[in-house]
């Protein structure tokens, strides 16, 4: 049988594991926990719907995530490179190597597409 590239397991420990690096972050910590507050269950159980539906094609995440980054106007390009960093690291501690660079390949073709609807500025 196929084996699945990763499952439900590993994704909640990979979004837990994510963005407990994340919230300690110097420069992500304070503009995540600015929007998100106190309570991060929410926020994390929308993070499982997204990547289930990314990785699983399980059709859970419902979501605008371009919609909900407009609304961030305190960040920028520079970000965006710091979030893929611990990203890419996490997913590296978590995964198989293999699984690790579909992650990582995901997260960074959706970071291009909000960084187009984000900082994108026609020329005239
Ligand atoms: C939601 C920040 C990059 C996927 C959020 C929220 C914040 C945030 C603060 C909560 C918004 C709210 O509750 O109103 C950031 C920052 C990023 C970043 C600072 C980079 C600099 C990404 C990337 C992805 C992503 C690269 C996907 C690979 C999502 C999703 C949500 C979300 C799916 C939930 C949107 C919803 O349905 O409410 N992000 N994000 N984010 N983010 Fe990001």
């Amino acid at each position: 049988a196929k084996r699945r590239a990763t499952d439900e397991q590993e994704i909640e420990r990979l979004v837990r594991a994510f963005y407990v690096k994340v919230r300690s972050d110097a420069v992500l910590g304070p503009i995540f926990d600015g929007v998100i507050g106190e309570d991060w269950e929410p926020h994390l159980k929308k993070m499982f719907d997204f990547w289930s539906s990314v990785m699983l094609t399980t059709g859970r995440y419902k979501g605008q995530p371009m919609r909900a980054h407009l609304k961030l106007k305190e960040v920028s390009p520079s970000h965006f490179d710091r979030w893929l960093t611990l990203f890419r690291e996490t997913a590296d501690e978590i995964c198989a190597p293999e699984v690790a660079d579909l992650f990582t390949e995901k997260a960074a073709r959706i970071a291009e597409s909000l960084q187009l609807g984000m900082f994108f500025e026609p020329a005239l």
